[in-house]
């Protein structure tokens, strides 16, 4: 083994066949100090070379496998990114941390019981996650932008756009950009209250965080990942818009998470935390 082979961190990656998966699979075999040791995807994917199903025209020489457990104890990766489902990243995390591997978890949809699982699952294995509903830098800075006007705006509603093949609604960001937001301003929209507001079309208001943010989910095909945060006070409005065109946003987040984790010990929530 070389000796820079012998400093590479190694990575795996769950829910390699995914649309994020496939992008994480080329940016980690891309980067100099890091190995691509896992790929794990589920059973229709299983036995496909990653780097082919990530589109690349040479294998790498892993496959994707199907059994997470089975794979992390036969392949070892210091750190592993997941981009799954809401319904497989909890059980993913606890089996990474179990069998000795840290974790960056991109995938959305975690409720705030599954993530206090992860965080006490990580500090009992004296181990280190991060879990960032956004690894977009624009993302972070237009959450920190919605924060700092939040001392001065007291009436905001945000609206997120996806793509329509998300499972979660409404999406990850726009849940962390509220409660960031009600961090300094924990009532939003007092004088909204105060009316009598009837809903004709069911939804139509969006949902409401305990802070009173309204959240609006647009879902259409062709949208990446997209938000605006509009705060309204007298004659006049602000908008802060973020837009991830194209999944290559997400991964210099991902390739900074990966360095970190592998270093570090401990549980953070938000790529803000590593900026
Ligand atoms: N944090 C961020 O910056 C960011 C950015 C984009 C998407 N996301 C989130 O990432 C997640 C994945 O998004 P996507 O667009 O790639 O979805 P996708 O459906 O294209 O990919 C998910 C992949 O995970 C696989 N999978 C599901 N359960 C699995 C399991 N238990 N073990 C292994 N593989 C499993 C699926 O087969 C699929 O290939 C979503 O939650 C999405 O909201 C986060």
């Amino acid at each position: 083994m070389s000796a820079s082979a012998e400093k590479s961190i190694l990575v795996g990656v769950c829910g390699a066949a995914g649309k994020m998966g496939r992008e994480v699979v080329k940016t980690i075999l891309a980067q100099e100090d890091m190995t691509l040791v896992m790929a794990v995807d589920t059973e229709k994917h299983a036995g496909e070379d990653a780097a082919l199903s990530a589109g690349l025209a040479d294998p790498c020489g892993v496959q994707i496998e199907k059994d997470l457990a089975k794979a992390m104890k036969a392949k070892k990766p210091q750190v592993v990114v997941d981009f799954t489902a809401p319904a497989s990243v909890l059980d993913n995390a606890l089996t990474v941390l179990k069998n000795g591997g840290r974790c960056v978890i991109g995938t959305t949809g975690l409720s705030p019981q599954g993530i206090e699982h992860i965080r006490t699952e990580t500090l009992k294995q004296d181990s280190a996650t991060i879990i960032a509903p956004n690894f977009a830098l624009g993302a972070v800075l237009l959450m920190k932008f919605a924060q700092e006007a939040s001392r001065f705006f007291d009436h905001a509603e945000i609206i997120e756009f996806h793509h329509n093949q998300k499972l979660d609604a409404p999406s990850g960001t726009s849940l962390n950009t509220a409660d960031l937001m009600q961090a300094v301003q924990p009532q939003f929209g007092r004088t909204n209250q105060d009316k009598a507001e009837k809903e004709i079309l069911l939804g139509s208001r969006g949902g409401k965080t305990q802070g009173n943010i309204r959240i609006h989910s647009v879902r259409l095909p062709g949208l990446v990942a997209h938000q605006e945060v509009i705060f309204g006070d007298v004659g006049q409005t602000l908008t802060i818009r973020h837009d991830s065109i194209d999944r290559t946003s997400f991964m210099p987040g991902v390739v900074l998470a990966v360095r970190k984790i592998a270093t570090m010990k401990g549980f953070l929530f938000g790529l803000e935390n590593l900026i």
